[in-house]
């Protein structure tokens, strides 16, 4: 484990609702699992190579297991439906360290959790973590229908049972604003869901004056937008002075890849960070889920497997 890696065995795995399993990791050796914060998630290494990003959603004070849910995602990019399909109790597998790009601002004087479908993962460690802590909080889970609701039983039997709301879509759906209004002063705000639900969550949240340094939220499996006026342009590595051509229909990492330049990437989605690049001349496209705001006017980093440019040549520092 000294690369940052486990090996973990699969100790269960669980059908939590209908295209929803949980996964159960153990380290393979049987010793206790590196600590983690509430928020956290770990890259897990698929079968046939593919690395995935999934948050953890147990109680951050157990040492013995980690837990992970997965949506089957049929449109997905496969990496779901492998998890679903060939990973079963018993086998080995390989996942990094934890890491938290989520956390929970602990001074807050009161948290309010939205989850939205598998977004509740993450959302749900929260909850355990301010439970046990004995911190004030609000959580607001909205589904599409009660079967398709992972960790409902959980949820509804837990000790913070009373401070969660449930929603379905085809009973009853959320009233964003008044969820947003109806907090204590200096709330602060974490959402995790679909791109359209987190949208209109931090979008509401906006318009009703909640500052930036109260909004927290991670994306996930978040949707590249392509568009039909994506060009051709170039790269260029200033180390070598090499120029690359990136047609429209190729990212910047496959570019760079087919002319033996490789940069680490892991979600490939511009949600995950691993791939991040210096630049140093040009005006890059941002398309990722991952940079602030203020990092993306910056224009001196980008994604490269999702972001494209919007001037002719962009130098890279590589
Ligand atoms: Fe995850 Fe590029 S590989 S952001």
């Amino acid at each position: 484990m000294t690369d940052g890696t486990l090996t973990v065995r699969i100790a269960r795995k669980t059908v939590e609702a209908i295209d929803v399993c949980s996964f159960e990791l153990v380290r393979a050796d049987g010793l206790p699992l590196p600590a983690f914060s509430a928020g956290s998630h770990i890259d897990v290494h698929l079968p046939e190579g593919r690395v995935r990003q999934y948050s953890l959603c147990n109680d951050p004070a157990e040492s013995q297991r980690y837990q992970i849910a997965v949506l089957r995602d049929e449109a997905g990019r496969g990496g779901s439906k492998s998890i679903h399909d060939q990973v079963h109790e018993g086998d080995l597998m390989t996942v990094n360290f934890p890491r938290n790009h989520f956390a929970l601002a602990h001074e807050a004087p009161h948290h309010l959790l939205l989850a939205g479908g598998i977004g509740v993962t993450p959302i749900l460690c929260m909850a355990e973590r301010l439970a046990r802590t004995g911190q004030s909080f609000s959580m607001h889970y909205c589904s599409r229908s009660r079967a398709r609701t992972a960790f409902l039983h959980r949820i509804s039997t837990s000790a913070f049972a009373k401070a969660v709301t449930f929603y379905h879509d085809d009973v009853q759906r959320i009233d964003l604003r008044s969820t947003l209004t109806s907090v204590p002063q200096g709330s602060h705000l974490y959402v995790c869901g679909p791109r359209g639900f987190m949208d209109a969550v931090l979008g509401n949240a906006r318009e009703l004056g909640w500052p930036e340094s109260r909004l927290h939220y991670e994306f996930f499996g978040a949707k590249v937008e392509k568009q039909e006026t994506d060009g051709s342009f170039q790269v260029q590595i200033a180390s070598t002075g090499a120029l690359i051509d990136v047609a429209p229909n190729c990212t910047v990492l496959e570019a760079l890849s087919s002319h033996g330049v490789e940069i680490l990437s892991s979600c490939e989605q511009g949600v995950c960070g691993t791939c991040l690049t210096r630049i140093l001349e040009g005006s890059p496209d941002h398309r990722d889920s991952y940079l602030t705001a203020e990092e993306q006017q910056a224009n001196d980093q980008f994604l490269p497997c999702c972001s494209r440019s919007k001037s002719p040549l962009l130098v890279l520092d590589l």
